[in-house]
């Protein structure tokens, strides 16, 4: 650990830094581990306005080029027991603390709530900036607050639950994906809930378990991790950040007109009586994508939502191939599709599904 705070690198590679394993060089790489030394790195003059990129684990970005200005990445992962109530309990995590040791920490001591997350990949800082989500739970309903660094004000600031503006994959840190520092997230969890289990497979995994009656909350983390780990490729593995698109959220007559010219499109509630979300999966697999390779950028073959890197894929060819297979639903659907992972060192559009191969 240096005095400073923090470690300054120029000219790092972050092959290794990211789940596409892709290889992209960031102009100056900061690992900070003391999130109080944010003011004098982010105060130097030179830092001030060059471009930021917060990093976690790499989960949910596409390098598709190099990464100029400041990468900066959050170490520090302390877990604190701020109030223990009758009913609930109030837990504060460091950016920087694994999302699944988290989800596991919580549930070791009779907490629960995030159970239908286990497995998520990423740190802790990253989970309120889209919000995630996963088997009919997000990680927004337990926040209670956030403690951001403000990049203008160059202080710590909090943020309650409703400023946070959670949505469907979204925040308000998403959509200021420069100006925030997330260093701190609050979680208010029950010590009772009733558990959730009716995600499609949910069940099912829990029968095969020889879980009969009601599960515990623990039980139901391992369903989830047993279900997560057979339909989505581990990036240690093979290359990939999870869903490459957001399920598209459409009004409730295009979802009728879709669904009525093709029966078998999962439909689902949307954010508003008004809407309603589809299956980009299934639309991406009847468009005859799933499995698809063009050298090693392919789309995986266990779940057609999941952009795969074989191995020396460029995250420019994974962007192109992302760029067709919205173009190519877009023709035979009439629905836009849209990226899930933050892009970076390019710009997603869809492309002629015509468009030659990168
Ligand atoms: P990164 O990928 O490093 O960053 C993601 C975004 O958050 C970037 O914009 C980054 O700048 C920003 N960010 C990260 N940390 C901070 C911080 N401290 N302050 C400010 N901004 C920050 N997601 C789901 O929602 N549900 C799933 O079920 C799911 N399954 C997945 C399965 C696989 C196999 C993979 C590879 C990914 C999956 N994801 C899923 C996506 C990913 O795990 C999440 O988005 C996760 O929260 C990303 O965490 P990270 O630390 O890797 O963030
Ligand atoms: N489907 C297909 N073909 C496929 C994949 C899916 O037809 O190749 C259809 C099936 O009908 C299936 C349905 O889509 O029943 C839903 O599939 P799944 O349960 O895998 O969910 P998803 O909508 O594809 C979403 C999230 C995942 C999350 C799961 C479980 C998004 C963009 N993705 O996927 O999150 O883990 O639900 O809740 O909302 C991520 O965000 O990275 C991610 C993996």
């Amino acid at each position: 650990m240096s005095p400073a705070g923090y470690r300054l690198a120029e000219g790092v590679s972050l092959a290794g830094r990211n789940s596409f394993r892709v290889e992209a060089q960031a102009e100056w790489l900061a690992d900070v581990h003391d999130p109080h030394a944010l003011p004098a790195l982010l105060g130097e003059p030179w830092a001030l306005s060059v471009s930021l990129l917060v990093l976690g684990e790499g989960s949910n970005v596409l390098l598709a080029g190099d990464v100029p200005g400041l990468t900066l990445c959050l170490t520090r992962a302390r877990i604190t027991l701020l109030e223990d109530g009758p009913e609930t309990a109030l837990v504060a995590a460091d950016a920087g603390v694994g999302w699944n040791d988290f989800v596991h920490w919580t549930l070791g001591r009779g907490l629960c709530g995030l159970e239908n997350l286990a497995l998520i990949p990423g740190t802790v800082g990253a989970a309120p900036i889209q919000n995630i989500g996963a088997y009919g739970t997000e990680a927004g309903e337990f926040i209670a607050s956030v403690q951001a660094f403000d990049r203008d004000t160059l202080r710590l600031r909090s943020f309650e639950h409703e400023d946070c503006r959670f949505g469907y994959r979204d925040s308000l840190f998403k959509r200021e994906p420069e100006q925030y520092i997330l260093t701190e997230v609050r979680f208010r969890l029950p010590k009772k809930r009733a558990v959730k289990t009716d995600y499609a497979g949910v069940g099912e995994e829990l029968a095969a378990m020889g879980i009969t009656g009601t599960p515990t909350h623990r039980q139901v983390a391992e369903a989830i991790g047993r279900l997560r780990s057979r339909k989505l490729p581990n990036p240690a593995v093979l290359g990939n950040a999870g869903s490459f698109f957001k399920n598209p959220i459409v009004d409730v007559a295009v979802a009728d007109a879709l669904k009525a010219a093709h029966p078998g499109l999962p439909v689902f509630a949307g954010d508003s009586p008004l809407s309603r979300k589809l299956s980009a999966g299934w639309l991406i697999e009847q468009d005859g994508w799933k499995g698809h390779r063009e050298g090693d950028a392919g789309v995986a073959a266990q779940h057609a939502l999941v952009l795969v890197n074989h191995g020396r894929a460029t995250g420019a060819e994974l962007l192109r191939l992302a760029g067709r297979i919205a173009g190519s639903v877009a023709t035979r659907f009439g629905v836009a599709l849209e990226p899930e992972p933050r892009i970076l060192g390019g710009h997603f559009q869809p492309l002629a599904p015509s468009t030659s191969p990168a």
